[in-house]
C-alpha cells in the first residue's frame, strides 16, 4: 500500500493539484487542499488532534504539534521522497524490523500540506525564540553533543560520530536534526518529553539549565550546514579589547596562579599538578585567538587541559576575555632566547636528542593500531596542511616547530618539552598506535593537546607527515 515514488494513485493526486492551485490564489486554498490531504491520505496512519499515545496504538507518529516542529524545507523534502527514514528499524519495531518507504506526494501537494501545518498545527506551549542561539559556538555544540552521550541519549537515538554511526536505533536519528526540527519545539520537547509522546523518557531532567541550553542547541544546529556559529574572537568586543583593562583583571584573577610576572609561580600554584602555565615564556602573542578564547572562557577542560585552569566566562564576561587576552598576547611574547631559527638553536639542534621522553603509553585501544593508509604525495600533503595549518584547536607547528624539532614558538620553556620529530632514536621506538591515542586524546597534565575534532583518517595522514621528520 505504500509507495515511495512513481505509484498510480500518487502521481494522479500531483498532477490533479497542480492544475486545481493554479486556478486558486495560494494562500486561500493552500490550507484548505492540505486540509483535504491531510484527511484522504494520512490520517490512516498519523493522528492531526487529541492526546498523545503509546506508540504500540499508532502507526505513524503524532503530528497534532507538526506546524511548530519541523522545518519547512525539510517537511516538503520529506513528503516527495527526499530525505531518508528517521526511524531506521522502523517506527514499529515490534512488527517490522526494517523502515518502510513513506507515502510520496508531489511538490504542490507537499507545499499544500505544509501550509496547512503551519496554520492549523501550531502548538501554543511551544514559544517562539524560546531559545536563542545567536550566540551559540561550536565549542557549545560540543559541550552538548558530549552531555547527548553522558546522558545515554545515545542509547535510543543515532548521532554521527566520526562519520560513522553511534548509538542504538529504537528511536529517531539526529544524524540532520538540525535541518528537519525547530529548536524551539526541540527545547519544549526537551523540557518535558511525556508532554508529546508517552513513554519517551525523561533522561534530561537531572541536566542543567545551561545543560539544557547546549544540548539543544546541539540538536538544533547538528547536520544543518547553513547555521552560522558564533564567533566571538570576531565580535566587538575583540575590536575593543583594552589592555589596560586586561592588565587589572590578570592581576585580580590570574596572578594567584600564573604569577605576577607570569612566571607559573603565584601564591596558589603550589600543589596544582599540572603547574599553571608559565605564561612568561610562551609567545601567546602566536596563539590562535579561538584557543585562547576557549580556554580563557571555558577553563581548562574544556580543550583538553587540566580542570585547575578555572572557567572565566561567567565571572568577567566576553568583553573580559577579549581585555585579558589583549593584555597577555602584548606582555607575553615568548623566550626569545629559545625562538626558532635563533643562532643559539641551531647551532645545537642536536642537543635534545636523544630525548629525554616521560609520554605515558596509550590505552590498549590504540595501542595496537597500525596506519591503514599508504604514505601517497596525497597523505602526505593532507598531513602537512593539518600540521602546518588548519589542525584545531591549533597548528602542531606552534608548539613542534615548522621543520618539526620541536622548536616552535608555542613550546618554547614547556616542560616536558614539545617532541622533537626530527631526532631518529627516539622517534624509531614510538609506535603508530602511540602517536594515534596521543594525537586524539592529548598527553593529561602536558601541554600537548586534545585533538578531538581531526577525524582518524587525518590523524593517519599527520602520522605519515610526522615520520618524514626523522626519514
Ligand atoms: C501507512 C502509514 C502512513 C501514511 C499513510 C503516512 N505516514 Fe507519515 N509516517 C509514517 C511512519 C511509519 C513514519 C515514520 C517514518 C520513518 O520511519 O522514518 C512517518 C513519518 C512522517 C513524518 C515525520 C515524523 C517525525 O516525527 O519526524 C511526517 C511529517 C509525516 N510522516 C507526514 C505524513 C503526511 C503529511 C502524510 C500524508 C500525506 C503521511 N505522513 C502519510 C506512516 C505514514
Ligand atoms: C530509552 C530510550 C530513549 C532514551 C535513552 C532517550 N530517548 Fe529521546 N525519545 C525516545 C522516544 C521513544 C521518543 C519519541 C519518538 C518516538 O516515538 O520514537 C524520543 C524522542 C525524542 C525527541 C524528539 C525527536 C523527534 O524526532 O520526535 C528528542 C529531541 C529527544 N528524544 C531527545 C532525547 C535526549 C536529549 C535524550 C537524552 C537526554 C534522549 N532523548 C534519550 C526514547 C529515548
Ligand atoms: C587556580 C589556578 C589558576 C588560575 C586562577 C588561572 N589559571 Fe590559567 N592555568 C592554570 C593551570 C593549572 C594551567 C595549566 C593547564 C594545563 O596545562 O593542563 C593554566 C593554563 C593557562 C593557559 C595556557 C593554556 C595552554 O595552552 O597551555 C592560559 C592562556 C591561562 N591559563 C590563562 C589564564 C587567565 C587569563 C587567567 C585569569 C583570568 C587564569 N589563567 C587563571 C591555573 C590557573
Ligand atoms: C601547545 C603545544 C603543542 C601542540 C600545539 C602540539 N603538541 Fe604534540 N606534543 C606537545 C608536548 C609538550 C608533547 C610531549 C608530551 C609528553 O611527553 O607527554 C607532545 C608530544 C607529541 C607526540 C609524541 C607522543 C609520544 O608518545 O611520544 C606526538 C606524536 C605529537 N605530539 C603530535 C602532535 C600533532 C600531530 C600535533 C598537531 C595536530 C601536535 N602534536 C600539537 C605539545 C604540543
Amino acid at each position: 500500500m505504500l509507495r515511495r515514488s512513481g505509484g498510480l494513485k500518487s502521481h494522479f493526486i500531483g498532477f490533479f493539484l497542480t492544475g486545481f492551485l493554479m486556478s486558486l490564489p495560494v494562500s486561500a486554498s493552500g490550507a484548505s487542499l492540505g486540509e483535504q490531504l491531510v484527511k484522504d491520505q494520512c490520517s490512516t496512519c498519523h493522528k492531526f488532534e487529541g492526546m498523545s499515545e503509546s506508540r504500540f496504538n499508532l502507526k505513524g507518529p503524532d503530528l497534532m504539534w507538526g506546524g511548530s516542529k519541523f522545518k519547512r524545507p525539510w517537511l516538503v523534502d520529506w513528503l516527495t521522497g527526499k530525505e531518508p527514514n528517521i526511524y531506521e528499524k522502523g517506527y514499529r519495531w515490534d512488527i517490522e524490523r526494517k523502515a518502510q518507504p513513506h507515502v510520496v506526494l508531489s511538490v504542490d501537494g507537499a507545499n499544500a500540506v505544509a501550509d496547512y501545518f503551519e496554520k492549523q498545527l501550531m502548538d501554543s506551549r511551544v514559544k517562539k525564540d524560546a531559545i536563542d542561539l545567536s550566540h551559540f559556538t561550536e565549542l557549545h555544540a560540543a559541550f552538548g553533543r558530549q552531555i547527548f552521550i553522558e546522558h545515554s541519549c545515545t542509547g535510543c537515538h543515532q548521532i554521527m560520530d566520526d562519520g560513522k554511526k553511534l548509538g542504538g536505533p529504537q528511536s529517531t536519528t539526529f544524524f540532520n536534526s538540525g535541518k528537519r526540527l525547530n529548536k524551539d519545539w526541540i527545547l519544549r520537547f526537551n523540557s518535558m518529553p511525556p508532554d508529546f509522546v508517552p513513554h519517551s523518557g525523561e533522561f534530561v531532567a537531572d541536566v542543567s539549565e545551561l545543560g539544557l541550553h547546549y544540548v539543544t542547541g546541539f540538536l538544533a544546529t547538528e547536520g544543518d550546514d547553513s547555521f552560522k556559529f558564533y564567533k566571538p574572537w570576531e565580535s566587538e568586543h575583540f575590536k575593543n579589547a583594552d589592555s589596560k583593562r586586561g592588565r587589572t583583571i590578570y592581576k585580580e584573577y590570574c596572578m594567584q596562579c600564573h604569577g605576577a610576572k607570569g612566571e607559573g609561580d603565584g601564591p596558589a600554584a603550589s600543589g596544582l599538578e599540572p603547574r599553571p602555565a608559565i605564561h612568561a615564556k610562551m609567545a601567546l602573542d602566536q596563539f590562535p585567538l579561538d584557543y585562547l578564547y576557549n580556554v580563557v572562557y571555558f577553563g581548562g577542560k574544556a580543550v583538553g587541559k587540566s580542570p585547575y585552569m578555572p572557567y572565566w566566562g561567567l565571572t568577567i564576561g566576553e568583553q573580559g576575555v577579549a581585555d585579558v587576552i589583549a593584555f597577555m598576547q602584548e606582555q607575553f611574547k615568548g623566550d626569545a632566547s629559545a625562538l626558532e631559527g635563533s643562532p643559539a638553536i641551531t647551532q645545537k639542534s642536536s642537543g635534545n636528542c636523544p630525548e629525554k621522553r616521560t609520554t605515558k603509553k596509550v590505552s590498549f585501544k590504540y595501542n595496537n593500531k597500525k596506519n591503514p593508509l599508504k604514505p601517497t604525495t596525497d597523505n602526505l600533503k593532507a598531513g602537512e596542511t593539518l600540521y602546518q595549518k588548519s589542525a584545531k584547536p591549533m597548528a602542531c607547528k606552534l608548539c613542534h616547530g615548522k621543520k618539526g624539532d620541536g622548536k616552535g614558538p608555542g613550546g618554547a620553556g614547556i616542560n616536558p618539552a614539545p617532541r622533537n620529530f626530527t631526532c631518529t632514536s627516539t622517534m624509531k621506538d614510538i609506535s603508530d598506535g602511540q602517536m594515534f591515542g596521543i594525537i586524539k586524546e592529548g598527553s593529561p597534565g602536558t601541554a600537548m593537546p586534545t585533538f578531538k575534532n581531526i577525524k582518524d583518517v587525518e590523524i593517519w595522514q599527520l602520522i605519515h607527515y610526522i615520520r618524514k621528520f626523522s626519514q
